[in-house]
């Protein structure tokens, strides 16, 4: 059979809220038009993230109640913990509440005033986490991510030449770590390559600099490569997902993500001393090392939930529910991210809303008009994200203006995705209708999450 279907059946369901365009038109505004400050019951389709909003399996509902509270040395702390270690085969394992907690206390016993932190593209949180230190983010993509046509099957890698030349300007000693994230969720969810990560690791042992895995979506990235590295089409995902662990020193992960998890994070290291350190701030702000943050029913929640996301016909499908939109939007000729990511799709919001310049925010524009339209939630992932440099107050244009539709695992079916097509076609017809946005009011850190934004030219699509 050529159809791929959902590897699954649905044994509970939760109702969605069928809204009027006139009373999102209300309730957008009233959020100052930024979807995050919406009432989640006012969403129709939810494509906002795909943290924390997976369906638990019955394996994993079952887990919750075999949870262990005990606040010390829990059974559930030990299921989780040989979980992780079969998975990513790190020695020490440090739980967290989630992935930006895990990064906060390894960047905080390792980052210093003027450290340079390089990374494929890092997440919102890890920029944040590390220009809070004083140190400096910096994205060294790989040249074919610029293009957002490109069919280059492994865009998520990092540019090994631009590594080197990063490592010689400023020496070992001002880079507490290489960093890359699998898939890069900010350029495109897009995977990185067994070969990169091999060519990463040789450099970071080379130089004596620890090397880290941003780890959120590794299943997925792990059946990327599978499907199309060569040499690994015999290899399990779980046999490629430990190799790829192999060439680095440890890792962050959220759970909310490839782990199926509502809440939940860690932080893996083979270096036992920096471990020792981990675990005391965590104490200080997370708890105890054998729980962290999380409750003992969630413990046991990721356990299931990292076996169970290296299955392959979960695989097969997750990869094929993201090819199916990108397919259908590229046939429409909406400017869309190719080769599908993951986790989401990407519309090229700077293509899309080409009359708006960046300044204008094409990306927050886009998102707002498709919410207002159909009732469809997701997020800029541009300038208002990524254009303003906290330390100086100067904003700049983002790389890219895109607009992310994460799908949710295990949570909508082809028809919700159908209804994302008719929508998206919609919005692409009437495009020229739309203008800018303006920001009204906003922090200097993560402003996307709290800013207000209001139309240039009322939107009159
Ligand atoms: C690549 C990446 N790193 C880190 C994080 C932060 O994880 P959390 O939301 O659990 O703090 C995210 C969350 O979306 C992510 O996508």
């Amino acid at each position: 059979m050529k159809t791929i279907i959902e590897p699954f059946r649905i044994k509970a369901v939760e109702p969605i809220t069928l809204t009027t365009r006139e009373e999102r038109h209300r309730l957008i505004a009233a959020a100052g038009n930024n979807l995050f400050l919406l009432k989640a019951e006012d969403v129709l389709i939810d494509l906002l993230t795909d943290s924390g909003t997976s369906a638990m399996s019955a394996e994993g509902w079952a887990a919750i109640m075999r949870g262990d509270e005990s606040y010390a040395g829990a059974r559930s702390w030990y299921r989780f913990h040989d979980a992780v270690h079969e998975v990513f085969g790190f020695e020490h394992v440090v739980p967290t509440h989630q992935g930006r907690a895990a990064e906060r206390i390894l960047f905080g016993v390792t980052v210093k005033e003027g450290n340079v932190v390089p990374n494929n593209t890092h997440f919102d949180t890890t920029r944040a986490n590390i220009e809070y230190l004083g140190g400096k983010a910096v994205d060294i993509p790989c040249p074919e991510a610029a293009d957002l046509d490109s069919d280059f099957p492994f865009k998520g890698n990092m540019d090994l030449e631009k590594l080197r030349e990063l490592v010689d300007r400023h020496g070992a000693a001002n880079i507490p770590m290489i960093m890359v994230t699998v898939t890069n969720n900010s350029g495109g969810g897009q995977p990185v390559s067994m070969a990169n990560l091999r060519g990463i690791g040789e450099i970071a042992k080379r130089h004596g600099i620890p090397f880290y895995i941003d780890a959120c979506r590794f299943a997925e990235n792990a059946y990327f490569i599978k499907r199309r590295e060569s040499g690994y089409a015999d290899r399990s995902a779980r046999e490629i997902a430990r190799e790829m662990f192999s060439h680095a020193d440890g890792c962050t992960m959220s759970a909310k993500k490839d782990a199926f998890a509502n809440i939940g994070g860690f932080l893996c290291t083979n270096d036992a001393e920096l471990a020792t350190r981990e675990r005391n701030l965590l104490i200080l702000t997370e708890g105890f090392p054998t729980y962290g943050g999380m409750a003992g029913r969630d413990l046991d929640a990721i356990a299931v939930g990292l076996r169970e996301v290296l299955d392959e016909h979960y695989l097969e499908y997750r990869l094929a529910s993201t090819r199916y939109v990108v397919d259908r939007l590229t046939a429409l000729g909406v400017p869309v991210a190719r080769p599908a990511g993951g986790h989401a799709i990407y519309l090229d919001a700077r293509r899309f809303l080409s009359h708006v310049p960046p300044h204008q925010y094409p990306g927050q524009a886009l998102s707002v008009v498709l919410d207002r339209e159909a009732g469809i939630r997701s997020v800029e992932i541009g300038t208002v994200m990524f254009g303003l440099d906290p330390n100086t107050g100067e904003e700049r244009p983002a790389r890219f203006d895109l607009v992310r539709l994460a799908v949710p695992r295990r949570v909508y079916t082809q028809s919700h995705m159908d209804y994302v097509l008719e929508a998206l076609a919609e919005v692409w017809k009437n495009r020229e209708r739309l203008g800018g946005m303006r920001i009204v009011e906003a922090p200097r850190v993560l402003r996307h999450f709290t800013a207000r934004f209001e139309w240039l030219k009322e939107a009159g699509s």
